[in-house]
């Protein structure tokens, strides 16, 4: 498809990319969908992700390993540093110079902001950001972009709740930026120790309509076209009694859909712990299982654009 602006790019932040980069990575993702597994398996055939994970990770590595496999390409690195050099003193810029010179894009979780920033500016090749501290999960949002659009077929008029811990949770944060592109109404909701961190919203505050609520009430419900659940990060919290004051505050069950829009659309980032009860999963709301799939599709997409000029 014409007119990639993904080719050879680092995805660091969303905040790099337009609507109109969204609209190209969205159309290629659905037609990725379209093609024959022969087809697509030609797309990365000899190319290789290499990646490197300082912190769990279950739907990102995976999805990417599985996307790359489904376009012909390998995909090689370490998901336990401990099992690495890291552990004999290795350095972090050492590290992420090494993984690029064993392959064509690399894909770096860290608890750090401002890690994958760095990796791109040591890597030689394209670096994905897989998630850094609580900053950013770039192509996180990309793909709860995708889903609220497959499930809505719009965003702009949208009104989107998001819920649990705004504070920690770097989804929100990349979902928030991204949603600031269209015309959305959104709803924060979290125990006020969890607020969202102005600091990281102030410059775009007057492009968007944000409210701030503590409370998942009837009103607010009945206004929510999408609801994104968040899990509270518990491994980020320098007080572990500060986190079972608030464990299980917001749970998403069919108590909460009965008093919901019919329509509305729950998504979650996942992992999940105790903020959306299992008895919603069969539910035509729960749409998390078939974001964590569209995970994939997407990062399939997003690297055929980023190692080809022209995708496919
Ligand atoms: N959504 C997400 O980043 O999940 P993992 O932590 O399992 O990769």
């Amino acid at each position: 498809m014409a007119g990639n602006k993904f080719f050879n790019r680092n995805i660091i932040s969303i905040r790099d990319f337009t609507v109109d980069d969204f609209t190209y990575l969205f159309d290629l993702t659905d037609k990725i969908q379209t093609l024959s597994s022969s087809e697509r398996g030609e797309i990365a055939k000899g190319l290789i992700l290499g990646y490197v994970f300082y912190e769990y990770s279950t739907r990102t590595r995976l999805s990417f390993e599985s996307a790359m496999a489904s376009i012909g390409g390998r995909s090689l690195g370490i998901s336990d540093i401990d099992s690495s050099s890291i552990m004999k003193g290795e350095s972090y810029a050492d590290t992420v110079k090494t993984i690029s010179l064993y392959s064509d894009v690399v894909l770096i979780r860290h608890p750090s902001d401002g890690s994958s920033r760095y990796a791109s500016e040591i890597s030689d090749k394209p670096v994905i950001n897989g998630g850094s501290g609580s900053e950013e999960h770039p192509t996180q949002a990309m793909l709860d972009i995708y889903t609220i659009f497959k499930e809505k077929k719009k965003i702009n008029g949208l009104t989107v709740g998001i819920i649990g811990d705004l504070k920690y949770g770097r989804t929100v944060y990349s979902l928030i930026y991204a949603l600031s592109l269209y015309d959305v109404n959104i709803h924060l909701v979290s125990p006020a120790t969890l607020k969202i961190r102005n600091e990281s919203i102030y410059d775009i505050s007057n492009k968007v309509k944000m409210f701030n609520h503590t409370e998942l009430t009837d009103d607010l419900l009945k206004k929510l076209d999408v609801i994104y659940v968040t899990r509270i990060q518990k491994e980020r919290f320098p007080d572990l009694q500060e986190y079972k004051k608030i464990q299980g505050l917001y749970t998403i069950d069919e108590s909460i859909l009965k008093r919901s829009k019919s329509d509305v659309s729950i998504l979650h980032p996942l992992p999940r712990v105790d903020e959306i009860s299992t008895s919603i999963d069969n539910t035509m709301n729960a749409v998390y299982f078939k974001q964590a799939s569209y995970g994939k599709e997407l990062r399939a997409a997003l690297l055929s654009a980023l190692l080809h000029e022209e995708p496919f």
